[in-house]
This record gives structure tokens, sequence and C-alpha cells, in this order.
């Protein structure tokens, strides 16, 4: 059976109200704390850590298990929890498998926050950090020192989109016992099967693309055998919990993602064959591209790709320039985070080392949405003339 049919392919959700079956096509929320026990037996039981049932709400209710349940399919992997965002999802995983005096490998090109949680936080922890190249693969071994507990991937990364080489980074690994953890946000589990290319810990900021219409927070693990049960009992211990309310939006979101997902897919790829013929940019970055620089990678590893990407400029403009440029758009948003129904543009520069061509260079990011992708070009289009515009008019200023 095809993903878009076992996303939806769920149980009915069932009640009994005046002996006649109340069946809903989707599950109610529960929103609890106290969850009352049936009798003083099975109250005993709970005291006494034998009871299977849910004790409390940080048990994770029915909605947030539900949501857990159908991303733990979807992904192929061995146990799923929920995360209040992505990024909760991602520093209590890095928590969660080191302790101190361990080392961690991570490629540079991940979401920015992960950085800092590594430099800020764990470094208090005498937990080290060292960054690879974002297109790392089997050359990783370099890298890898005697205390090196767990290597951390981001693929395509954020804003440069460099594409890892997965498999061959999770077969050294493997052999020595090191842990390997991927943010797979940007393919999600249609595009990219993480466990099926030997990585342990699967990441979704689910506020992307699988929640989809920008309203909701929300993180979610999803593991493999090997590290279900570290993993298992951390998230209990710390008292993580989400939201059941998130939870059901996350759920609902999940049964419509193929289409999404699809139509992102379609829309960003013949945007970004446009922009390349556009005389004012040098570079359209986009993995799907014959001549992105891991283009085979990508094409060996991946199923599709999603509606992210980015560009540069052939010019280094100036603010005022790029100010005549994004706000002259009315179909993209400014602002952060990406994979909802809006398309949204951001701009910045990032850090990228070993003389990498996108360094000292304005990224400037398209998460393009759910409209027609004829008039987001137009719109676009509209954006480059009013940036030629305005260097015509300033031109002796
Ligand atoms: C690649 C990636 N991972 C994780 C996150 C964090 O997700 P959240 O916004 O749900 O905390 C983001 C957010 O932009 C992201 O781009």
């Amino acid at each position: 059976m095809q993903d878009a049919t076992n996303l939806i392919k769920f149980p009915e959700y069932h009640n009994k109200i005046n002996g006649k079956t109340v069946k809903t096509v989707n599950p109610p929320v529960y929103n609890g704390s106290t969850v009352l026990f049936e009798n003083y037996e099975d109250f005993y039981l709970a005291h006494s850590g034998k009871y299977n049932g849910i004790t409390y709400g940080t048990d994770r209710l029915p909605t947030q298990r539900a949501f857990e349940e159908a991303l733990k399919k979807f992904e192929g992997g061995y146990l799923t929890r929920a995360f209040q965002s992505g990024i909760s999802a991602i520093t209590n995983t890095l928590l969660a498998f080191t302790k101190s005096g361990d080392h961690i490998l991570m490629c540079e090109n991940v979401y920015r926050p992960t950085v800092l949680f590594c430099n800020k936080i764990l470094s208090k922890y005498n937990i080290k950090i060292s960054f690879v190249p974002p297109d790392v693969g089997e050359d990783i071994i370099k890298y890898l020192r005697p205390d090196t507990k767990l290597i951390f991937l981001e693929s395509p990364g954020s804003n440069t989109f460099e594409i890892q080489d997965i498999p061959a980074i999770t077969a050294i690994a493997r052999e020595k016992q090191i842990i390997t953890v991927l943010d797979n946000t940007w393919a999600t589990p249609l595009f990219l099967r993480p466990f099926e290319l030997g990585i342990d810990v699967s990441i979704q900021s689910v506020t992307k693309y699988i929640s989809g219409h920008s309203d909701v927070l929300l993180g979610a693990v999803t593991v493999n055998k090997r590290t279900a049960k570290i993993f298992e009992e951390f998230y209990k211990i710390m008292g993580i919990i989400a939201s059941p309310n998130d939870c059901y939006l996350a759920l609902r979101g999940l049964k419509t993602l193929v289409v999404r997902l699809k139509q992102h897919e379609k829309s960003a790829l013949k945007i970004a064959k446009w922009l390349k013929t556009v005389d004012l940019i040098k570079t359209v970055i986009h993995p799907a591209l014959l001549d992105h620089p891991q283009h085979h990678i990508w094409q060996r590893d991946f199923k599709g790709s999603s509606g992210l990407f980015s560009f540069i400029f052939k010019k280094n403009y100036s603010k005022k320039e790029m100010a005549s440029f994004i706000n002259s758009l009315d179909l993209f948003g400014i602002g952060y985070s990406w994979g909802g129904y809006k398309s949204l543009i951001t701009a910045g520069r990032y850090k990228r080392s070993g003389g990498s061509q996108y360094s000292d260079k304005t990224i400037i990011r398209l998460s393009i949405g759910l409209e027609n992708a004829v008039d987001i070009m137009e719109d676009l289009e509209k954006g480059f003339n009013a940036l030629k515009a305005w260097g015509r008019n300033n031109f002796h200023k």
C-alpha cells in the first residue's frame, strides 16, 4: 500500500452514547491531568508500577499516542515521542544519548539553534562538539575520536542545502557503536527513509510540513529498537509532554501530507528552474537541480524534494537594495519557519568553512507555499523589477 493510503487508513474512533456507538473519523482530543482509575485494585497496581494503562496526563493521553503511533508507522521506526517544538526534540535527543566526557560530531549546516544548544548548554556539562563539513561522507572517519558518542546530521542542511552521504556515515558509525541522529524535517519520511539508510534516531520539526498550516509548534523523535530503551526512559523521567491539541492538528496534517508535499515539490522545482534563467541570479541552490554539488547523492537516497530552497544574486546588494526587492513582494511573508501553505522569504549570511562558495554571500531562502506557481513567479518578477528600478533611480546617489 502507498504512503497516501497508509496515512489515512487509521482506525475509526468509538464511544457509546445511550447504547449506540458513536464513530468519528478523527480521534477526540483528550485534555487532562488526572486520569481516574476504574477501582482501587488498578490504583494499587499503578502505585506499585505494574499497571499498563495510563496513570496521569504526563503518561501521554490517547490523542498524543494516536499521533505518535501514526508517525511511527510512517517513519518505519520502533518508538515515537512528541515534543513541544522541533528544537525541543533536538535538544532533548542530544541530552538523552550523551553524558559528561562524550564527544559529538555535527555537520556545520544544521539549524542554528541546534549549534547554540551545543555551544552554550552541552559545553557546560563537559560534552564536546566538533563541526564537520556539510557535505561529509565516508571522510567522517577523519573526525572521529575515541570518545565520539553521537553523530548529528541535517540533510539537506539549513539554508545552504548541502547533502551528506548518510549510508557511508551510518556504516562507519554502526561499526564503532556511535549513535546517528538525522534532522529529517526537509524531506519528511515521504521523501527520505532514515532507518533504511542506517540512522538510529530521526527528528521532525512537525511544525513544518507535517502540520503544514503554520498554526502548530511541535516536534517528534522516532528511534530504532537499539536506542529505544534509553530514549523512552529519558522522555518519561524528564517529564516531557506535547500538547494534545497540537498533536491532534499534527495528526490531521499527516492525512493530507502527501498531496501537499507533492504540490510544494512541483511548484518549487518549477520556480527554481525559472530562477536559473533570471539575469540577476548567480546560483539557485536546490538539491533536485542537476548542478547541485551533491545532486547524485540526493538522487540516490531521496524520493523527492520539498518546497524549501535558496538562491544567491550575482551582486552583493546593500540592505536598502534588498529591502526594495523583498518589500515589494505581495505573496511572500517575511518570516521564520517554513513548510506551511503560505510562501515565505528570509535572507541571511551563514558561516561555512573550507572555502565554501556560499561563505560571505547573502542567501535568499524561499519556502514555496501552495499558491499557484505562476502567480509566485510573477510576484518574484515584480520584486526583481523593483530591485532593478531601485538601482536605476539611485545610480548617482
Ligand atoms: C531544519 C530545522 N530543524 C528544526 C527546526 C526547529 O523546529 P521548531 O520551529 O518546531 O522548533 C527548524 C525550524 O526552523 C528547522 O528549520
